[in-house]
């Protein structure tokens, strides 16, 4: 007997990190064209030395065993509190911060809190696959900015309002954007929450990758304006990437005290409190990380700076549409090929793993994401040239 599940879920696809594993499964790759993976946004690098020392010895207190509350530790929370004042040049308190099991639950938890089935939120395309499958589940509609390939760093306000509907509880953005790499510019960002603000939504911006942007100084003003103690903003952080701690999952959320009354409700249910240990590592990487995590940046900056070199090899017709952070956003030479008809053939024939467009949003079939943070600089000529090969094995 087949038994009914939950149609919202249903309807979701296949988490596109687990389909694209699926093309190389079982498969081995000789020595002389070994596998480029692109794919998922993971650092190529360990953690520091001295967060895993410190993990061991955090393994024997007693205290690292059990619940904390079920928004952070106090200590965690006034450390991230203090981390935000100084990149956002703001006053920040550890009353506006919950903590969570990694950033993809923060927004799920913000979402949740803040819209219901029926309700819309406005992504901007290309996205981040897991906001809009939540959103799916959540029978929340999301309604898509299309995607200008002209000026992929631009918010363009009007469009945006066109967009709103009385239906409308949130816009989520990413910046850097997974998967484009562009970072949209502080004014643009102000101008979007003063928008929304007025019109009693709720921005929703998730700044995972704040530590990898090309520009210094805070990335807006919005935190310094007090926005984060109000209704209408909530800033979400993850310390998976800065701090190469994917799998120890912890991330955060910043928002209005009234808004963490209801996202405490939603976390006691799922999480209880986050992964106490892992609270010990964030703590120990907020006091003691900074100088590692920005040698990391400066690394990853010279990947993209590679790679931009590499795109620019004359024989290439694959172009560069945008990129930063841990992310090319690329236009593939094949227009009508379907975008996973185009990476499957990459995976196979090339042995490069990346992800099609079109698990990004609508109208993405011509895209290509390369997540190149998982690619040592010295690897993007042979990247370059086995693309170059692509286009004659067509
Ligand atoms: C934009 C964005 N948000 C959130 C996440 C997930 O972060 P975490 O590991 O903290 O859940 C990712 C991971 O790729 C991401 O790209």
């Amino acid at each position: 007997m087949t038994l009914p599940f939950n149609p919202l879920v249903g309807a979701v696809n296949t988490p596109p990190i687990a389909e694209a594993q699926e093309w190389i499964r079982g498969r081995s790759f000789p020595a002389d064209k070994e596998l480029l993976d692109l794919a998922q946004a993971v650092p190529s690098y360990a953690p520091a030395e001295s967060l895993m020392h410190h993990l061991a010895g955090a393994a024997h207190a007693p205290a690292t065993s059990v619940y904390s509350d079920i928004l952070g530790t106090p200590e965690l929370r006034t450390a991230l509190a203090r981390h935000l004042e100084v990149g956002y040049e703001a006053s920040v308190d550890a009353e506006n911060i919950a903590i969570t099991s990694g950033c993809n639950q923060a927004y799920c938890v913000a979402v949740s809190a803040l819209a219901g089935p029926g309700d819309e939120v406005i992504v901007p395309v290309p996205y981040y696959f897991n906001h809009v499958m939540w959103l799916q589940m959540q029978g929340i509609k999301p309604v898509y900015l299309p995607f200008d390939a002209e000026s992929p760093d631009r918010l363009p306000l009007e469009r945006i309002q066109e967009l709103i509907t009385t239906r409308t509880r949130a816009m989520v953005l990413v910046s850097p954007c997974n998967p484009t790499g562009a970072e949209f510019a502080a004014a643009e960002i102000e101008a979007v929450h003063d928008r929304l603000s007025r019109l009693g939504i709720t921005l929703i911006i998730d700044e995972t990758y704040k530590d990898f942007r090309a520009t210094i100084g805070p990335p807006h003003t919005l935190m310094a304006d007090g926005a984060h103690t109000r209704d209408g903003l909530v800033q979400l952080f993850s310390f998976s990437k800065a701090y190469s701690m994917t799998g120890y999952r912890v991330g955060a959320i910043a928002c209005s005290s009234r808004l963490l009354v209801e996202v405490q409700k939603i976390l006691d249910c799922i999480a209880i409190c986050p992964p106490r240990i892992s609270q010990e590592a964030a703590i120990f990487a907020l006091a003691h990380l900074d100088g590692w995590r920005d040698g990391k940046a400066r690394l990853m900056e010279e990947r993209m700076k590679a790679l931009r070199q590499g795109f620019a090899h004359s024989s290439l017709s694959y172009r560069l549409i945008s990129s930063g952070a841990y992310f090319a956003y690329v236009r593939h030479p094949f227009p009508g090929t379907p975008a996973v008809q185009v990476a499957r053939r990459l995976a196979d024939r090339e042995h490069i793993l990346c992800l099609p467009g079109s698990f990004f949003g609508p109208d993405q079939e011509d895209y290509l994401r390369l997540a190149f943070a998982n690619v040592e600089s010295q690897r993007v000529e042979e990247l370059v040239e086995r693309l170059v090969g692509s286009q004659v094995n067509k």
